[in-house]
């Protein structure tokens, strides 16, 4: 039993500007009490992805009404938060100094702690915050910049067991997508291609299948999409969806693969956890070939599948203010004033960084 937690989170990481204050109960419940996004697609969708610029100028013009508008919407005011949390990493780095500044700002003025938050911590616990999901589990963060496999072992206690070695998942999309000439973001577009398309007319590679590591790698695969393109010039309709259909076959056996192992070495592992969980994050987290292939994974091997609802497993606030609710209850300490944002930081301080992975930035 700890006194209960109201939380201001704050997430300005890549192109959502987002408010949110959660509720930490004293039996360590979270609820969502006022949360707002602002997301700046159309901003960006002309030049076909984020432009740091433009992000960082946005946050700066959104970012102050939206905390009010979070503040009013959870009925409370500044004087009745118990800290501030703010993501300070990774992500680019106009967009994190606005919203740890502001972050900065708001515990200078009102003497509250700030705790500076990472965004994949943040991914990481949403499960706790919708679930009330128990440590350990694995989470699967899918998104425009990351492709990780994490052992979520504790609040601050992460296992990175495998990431991209080249593009993200939903990097992979958007390339498919913009090669084909579909709209950003590709993700959504590429799935609704391959609604009508033949998932078997491609014989698409399935990157690492049968590698013993958990790593991940789609760069390959976008290689043959550019290449069957190429080889059909001018496509047709039905070419585009049947590039996509098979592209996404390519992947769902890719990851049947990838995290199959994962959830075999989870048990290995933890034989005495009763009921292990898989949880996904991440844009890419929309997808329902994923879902499906992901569920099916999870009921073959006896685990729990936890996809938390969409508006939580893309950026958002909640995730952040929930992390620092989980920072402060555990007994972490604040950060100071002077703490500095990183735009590459990553979640589990032992783990290599890989060759080739990140190249588009630390975005999450
Ligand atoms: O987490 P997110 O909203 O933003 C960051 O990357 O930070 O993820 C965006 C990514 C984009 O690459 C987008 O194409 C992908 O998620 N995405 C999808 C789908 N919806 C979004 N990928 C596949 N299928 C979808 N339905
Ligand atoms: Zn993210």
């Amino acid at each position: 039993m700890s006194p209960p937690l109201r939380i201001l989170g704050i997430e300005t990481s890549c192109d959502e500007t987002a408010a949110s204050v959660v509720l930490r109960d004293e039996n360590g419940r979270g609820s969502i009490l006022g949360d707002v996004v602002l997301s700046q697609l159309e901003e960006h969708s002309a030049y076909g992805g984020v432009v740091p610029e433009i992000a960082a100028r946005a946050h700066v013009e959104a970012l102050d009404a939206l905390i009010e508008e979070a503040l009013l919407r959870a009925g409370v005011t500044l004087q009745d938060i118990d800290a501030i949390a703010a993501t300070s990493g990774p992500g680019l780095i106009g967009g994190l100094i606005v919203g740890l500044m502001t972050g900065k700002a708001i515990a200078r003025a009102t003497g509250k702690p700030l705790y500076a938050v990472n965004h994949l911590e943040g991914h990481a616990l949403t499960a706790r915050l919708t679930d009330g999901l128990s440590f350990p589990y694995l989470m699967l963060l899918v998104s425009g910049g990351h492709t990780q496999l994490i052992l979520v072992k504790g609040v601050g206690d992460y296992e990175r067991w495998g990431t991209t070695i080249d593009d993200a998942l939903g990097e992979a999309f958007d390339k498919t997508a913009k090669l084909l000439g579909l709209p950003y973001p590709g993700g959504p577009a590429v799935e609704q291609a391959a609604l009508s398309g033949n998932a078997e007319r491609f014989d698409f590679p399935r990157p690492l299948v049968g590698d013993a590591r958990l790593d991940f790698s789609f760069s390959g695969l976008k290689t043959a999409v550019r290449q069957a393109a190429q080889s059909l010039e001018p496509v047709t309709d039905e070419d585009i969806a049947d590039i996509c259909a098979s592209f996404q076959r390519a992947i769902s056996r890719t990851l049947k693969d990838r995290i199959g192992r994962g959830l075999k070495r989870f048990k290995a592992d933890h034989a005495s956890v009763e009921k292990p969980a898989l949880v996904v994050a991440g844009g890419v987290a929309a997808n329902q070939v994923l879902r499906t292939t992901l569920q099916d994974l999870c009921d073959k091997n006896g685990f729990d599948f936890i996809a938390p609802p969409l508006q939580l497993c893309t950026d958002n606030a909640a995730m952040i203010a929930w992390a620092g609710a989980e920072r402060f209850a555990a007994g972490l300490p604040a950060d100071g004033l002077d703490v500095a944002p990183r735009s590459r930081w990553p979640l589990d301080q032992q783990a290599q960084t890989l060759l080739g992975s990140g190249k588009r930035g630390a975005k999450a």
